[in-house]
């Protein structure tokens, strides 16, 4: 019998590749996606910690959720409520005390159990908790990749975990420890996704450039040697990575930009404080001298690639010169695209004890002035696109009706009026215009629709 599934996903791009993974992990069970949460049999928060305040939205949301399981069972209906992500591995036993709605808490390693959690939770009418991280590989686990069929673009999941321990991040407590899957592994699922109609893959990890995983005859690969191999799978066309951390970013990964034409032009790699003292009192172990090293490197090797970087403003002790050479060193480099935020300490983490922690008049002061000097680069960057030709990888409707919406090779998001036969396809694209959060342009239909080229025998 066929039960309704709503999962409502938070935080990251890997969040949203778990939700998919957790809504093939439950389809052996009967359960098929639905937008309305109202007429779910099973509603699952997939939770993300790394923001303030991110365990107090969660309990709101279960309030919210739970006066919906009451109205259900009203109508004689019931509904299973399930917390997963980041916030469930953090507070665990903790959320079924709070709101004892909650039937089900699987953390990030443990979902792959989420059949069996579902299959007791509905046998036994009792809370499950599964918050371990778990010997077993839970990739290993998870039936094959189904419902990204017909998905341009599509998320893989390479490498989990981080073991930087950077002082005001929860990943290394929620995410666990470093691991990477095997290359056959993630070549296998990028088949199964170019098969279903996938011409770009991301792939994801939080610490993705630390990849090293080791092949069936124990044989470590790179994340460069994993990329070369996935660009002769046949029908991808597009390989970008994310979350890189300097310190990882080695010469045979920088070569690669300037050698594969598959890996995309552009690059996320935080470096969060342009003051040295910071960066050390965050344990970040690396200088803004080297990061900039590191990009000049970087861009050597890609002249035109968009650099896009996470920045922390009022980390405790942070006074205004060291803010100042926050905004010089972005002053040098020139970002195409970039996430700020204020420091918000996370319990558990080492920053959160640190004394001299910032006011939060002081940060929202400093977050303004770094947002708008990031708002003029991403301008600045969007505006030297205008005129350009560029490849624009079509993967839905637009905004405006007859529009179709896409990226370029930088990432930037593109508008263009044309048919939805062309989602799905990379197409040339002219463009005209540079708006605030996209670019427009016009498709170039001639070679649109040109016919394949027939190879010569
Ligand atoms: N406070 C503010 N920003 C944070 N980030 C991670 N933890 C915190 C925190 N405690 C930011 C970092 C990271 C991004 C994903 O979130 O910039 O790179
Ligand atoms: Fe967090 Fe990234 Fe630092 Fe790891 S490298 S602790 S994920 S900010």
């Amino acid at each position: 019998m066929s039960k309704k599934l709503h999962i409502k996903t938070f935080g990251c791009q890997m969040n949203a590749y778990d939700s998919e993974r957790m809504a093939e992990a439950l389809q052996p069970l009967g359960y098929r996606l639905t937008h309305e949460e109202e007429d779910a049999d099973l509603v699952i928060l997939n939770t993300c910690h790394i923001r303030e305040k991110a365990a107090e939205k969660v309990y709101s949301e279960l309030g919210r959720v739970r006066l919906a399981k009451n109205a259900r069972k009203r109508a004689g209906r019931n509904t299973l409520i399930a917390v997963a992500g980041c916030v469930a591995q953090a507070e665990g036993q903790e959320i079924v005390a709070r709101a004892p709605a909650v039937d089900i808490v699987v953390g990030p390693q443990s979902y792959h159990r989420l059949a069996d959690l579902v299959a007791e939770a509905e046998a036994t009418g009792r809370s499950v908790i599964a918050t371990d991280f778990p010997a077993e590989d839970k990739f290993a686990h998870l039936p094959e990749r189904a419902t990204a069929k017909g998905k341009p673009s599509a998320f893989v999941t390479v490498q989990e975990g981080c073991d930087k321990f950077c002082t005001f991040c929860v990943v290394p407590y929620t995410r666990g420890a470093e691991f990477s899957r095997s290359p056959e592994e993630i070549i296998a699922e990028v088949e199964g996704l170019a098969a279903r109609g996938a011409r770009e893959v991301t792939l994801l990890g939080q610490n993705v450039n630390a990849y090293h995983g080791a092949d069936a005859s124990g044989r470590s690969s790179s994340l460069a040697n994993l990329i070369m191999r996935l660009a002769k799978v046949p029908g991808i066309e597009r390989i970008r990575f994310t979350t890189s951390h300097p310190r990882d970013m080695d010469d045979e990964l920088i070569s690669l930009f300037g050698e594969e034409p598959k890996l995309m032009p552009y690059l996320h790699l935080p470096f969060q404080a342009g003051s040295d003292r910071i960066l050390a009192a965050m344990n970040r172990k690396h200088t803004a001298e080297d990061y900039e090293a590191l990009i000049g490197k970087i861009r050597k090797a890609r002249p035109d690639i968009a650099l896009s970087t996470d920045v922390i403003v009022g980390f405790p002790g942070e006074t205004d010169e060291d803010f100042a050479a926050t905004l010089a060193l972005i002053r040098r480099i020139r970002f195409a695209q970039a996430f700020s935020f204020k420091y918000s300490a996370r319990p558990g983490t080492g920053a959160a004890t640190f004394e001299n922690q910032v006011p939060e008049t002081v940060k929202r002061e400093r977050l303004t002035l770094l947002q708008s000097l990031l708002d003029e680069q991403r301008h600045a960057f969007d505006r030297q696109t205008v005129g350009r030709k560029l490849k624009v990888l079509f993967e839905g409707k637009g905004r405006k009706p007859g529009q179709i919406a896409g990226r370029s090779p930088y990432l930037q998001a593109v508008h263009a009026e044309g048919p939805a036969e062309l989602i799905g396809e990379i197409v040339d694209v002219d463009i005209l215009a540079a708006g605030p959060n996209s670019l427009h342009g016009v498709i170039n239909l001639e070679f649109a629709w040109r016919e394949p080229v027939q190879a010569a025998v």
